[in-house]
């Protein structure tokens, strides 16, 4: 089933409207040149270079198979902010999500990288993913502040696991949110309610 209540029109903190819309194949053009045009320090942190057509195309075999759930905030059709959910459908880890986020560096600090994690832990939950996963380098602050509002918690730490531009080792953190918490509270609700069910 598609995610619910998309797309649809979000007012940032300075009051501009964005539209936040699942991507569609036909906008992977635009998502392209979003990516393409961030700066080097950013797709450092990214895993592959998405710069290459290639990245491009793989990613948007993935957005049809269903494996990346990709939201993207756009102005007047370009692309400015981007999150994703990637999740797999068999295998060990197939009841887990992970959130990839990436704002244009104009468009930071305005309210958008929170309402993109929000979306996508929302459609998670509504699709039964029961943790999900965001990988952070020890100093990106923001990304760490949206996640840990959202009820994640240090799971891991990778030790000078990143070089950065300069060539300085940082630490990767993975932080998790156990999401069948949310679930197990919801079950119980229901039977709560339900004729029979609990008190
Ligand atoms: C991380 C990122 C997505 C945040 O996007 P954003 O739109 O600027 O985030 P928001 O405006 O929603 O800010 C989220 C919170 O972080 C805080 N914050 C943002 N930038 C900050 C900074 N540089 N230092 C300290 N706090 C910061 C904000 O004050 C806000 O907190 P609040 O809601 O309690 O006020 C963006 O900086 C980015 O794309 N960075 C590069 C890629 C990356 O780090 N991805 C994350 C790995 S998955």
């Amino acid at each position: 089933m598609a995610p619910q209540g998309y797309p649809h029109t979000l007012a940032l903190r300075d009051g501009t409207k964005i539209q936040i819309a699942i991507l569609k194949q036909e906008e992977g053009k635009a998502l392209h040149a979003f990516y393409r045009a961030l700066p080097e320090e950013d797709r450092m942190v990214l895993k592959e270079d998405v710069r290459l057509a290639a990245w491009s195309e793989r990613f948007l075999a993935k957005v049809a198979e269903g494996s990346i759930i990709c939201l993207v905030a756009t102005v007047e059709g370009e692309v400015v902010a981007e999150g994703s959910l990637y999740r797999t459908f068999h295998g060990w880890t197939r009841h887990v999500g992970e959130v990839r986020l990436t704002v244009g560096p104009a468009w930071r600090r305005k309210g958008l990288g929170r309402a993109l994690a929000t979306g996508l832990v929302k459609i998670a939950t509504d699709l039964g993913i029961e943790k999900i996963i965001a990988r952070v380098v020890e100093n990106q602050v923001a990304a760490f502040h949206i996640f840990q509002r959202l009820g994640f918690m240090k799971e891991a730490v990778l030790h000078r696991h990143v070089t950065d531009l300069s060539g300085t080792k940082r630490d990767l953190l993975i932080l998790a949110n156990d999401v069948s918490q949310i679930w197990s509270t919801m079950e119980a609700m229901v039977m709560d309610f339900e004729p029979g069910g609990g008190a």
